[in-house]
């Protein structure tokens, strides 16, 4: 149990090649714990023990000159308390025969040690065979942590620059006749869409308006229909449609302040006669097509790079 604790679950071959990228471009130096607390050869081990609870560690490298000459770990204290040799010199005590791993191999290296020694930390050297620094399974699995989280932060901001890669971005909403409960759902998630797709604040209150006037028409005087946005390189189109009861006189309906909205509308605050004309108002494009008894065709389109500013 102890042992697979220590392992790194991650395969140095068939992970995923963001993964295998990531453990072959860091080094061990990029990964190891560089404040090493080190002890002489004369130390006894009695003095290793007192390091060694001071600072919550379980193994202390011996060190001469910065060398490393070998390594203490519990292990070793347990059995130095067991024959009572705690006052015996840690040259006489420590683990000679190491298993180090040297400061510029990838981190691929480190993986591999830890799944298959059963070690739980490598002294790590330079080229001068100097120690520089310690390496343990905590090390490298926050590293990895921190690195994959900021690749995933990387991808996901190539991935919504890639959303619209000159094509474009549809949504479509069903809208039902009266349903003031769900009016302005469409045009909450055009909002938020556009955000993502950083447009400018200016372009996103335009198709805003647009979208609500025509969600809210459709709601309060259409026996039901849809509305669409789709978002374009160059421009957002939000087209509402719905399967009647029409529009008799267009260009009445299009006039500020022309109004048939019943009083259970107007009660909710709608009904000024105003949706419409603000929708042109705010469109660069404007067409409406409607027909009694056939239903009505609103189609606005916003162009990104317009310098329109709608005047409410
Ligand atoms: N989808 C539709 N189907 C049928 N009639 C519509 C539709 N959209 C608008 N109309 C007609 O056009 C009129 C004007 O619409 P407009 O959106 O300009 O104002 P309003 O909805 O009455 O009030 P406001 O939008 O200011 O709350 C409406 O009162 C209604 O008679
Ligand atoms: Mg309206």
């Amino acid at each position: 149990m102890a042992e697979n604790m220590e392992n790194v679950p991650i395969s140095t071959v068939d992970s995923p090649s963001v993964v295998l990228e990531l453990i072959y471009q860091l080094k061990i130096k990029d990964v190891m714990n560089t404040a090493v607390i080190t002890a002489k050869k004369t130390d006894t081990m009695r003095h290793i023990k007192a390091m060694m609870q001071e600072n919550y560690i379980t193994g202390i490298p011996i060190t001469e000159d910065n060398k490393l000459l070998g390594l203490v770990s519990i292990e070793e204290i347990v059995t130095a308390l067991d024959d009572g040799s705690m006052e015996t010199k840690a040259e006489d005590r420590m683990v000679k025969d190491l298993i180090v791993l040297e400061e510029s191999m990838p981190l691929s290296f480190a993986i591999s040690y830890l799944n298959k020694y059963r070690y739980t930390r490598y002294p790590v050297i330079n080229k001068q065979h100097e120690l520089v620094g310690i390496l343990t399974s905590k090390n490298v699995i926050s590293t990895l942590l921190v690195e994959m989280n900021r690749e995933v932060l990387r991808l996901e901001k190539l991935h919504q620059k890639d959303d619209i890669p000159g094509g474009f971005l549809e949504m479509d909403f069903i809208v039902s006749k009266m349903d003031f409960e769900q009016a302005g759902r469409a045009s909450t998630e055009f909002k938020k869409a556009l955000k993502k797709h950083n447009t400018d604040p200016g372009i996103i209150r335009r198709v805003a308006i647009a979208s609500y006037e025509l969600e809210i028409n459709l709601v309060a005087h259409s026996d039901g229909g849809s509305i669409s946005c789709s978002i374009q390189p160059d421009k957002v189109t939000v087209i509402a449609a719905d399967t009647g009861p029409g529009i008799a006189d267009v260009n009445q309906a299009l006039q500020e302040g022309w109004s048939t909205a019943s009083e259970m509308v107007r009660s909710l605050g709608f009904g000024a006669g105003m949706g419409l004309a603000n929708t042109k108002r705010v469109s660069d494009e404007f067409t409406i097509t409607s027909k009694p008894g056939e239903g009505t065709v609103v189609r606005s389109v916003i162009h990104i790079n317009s310098t329109k500013e709608e005047s409410l």
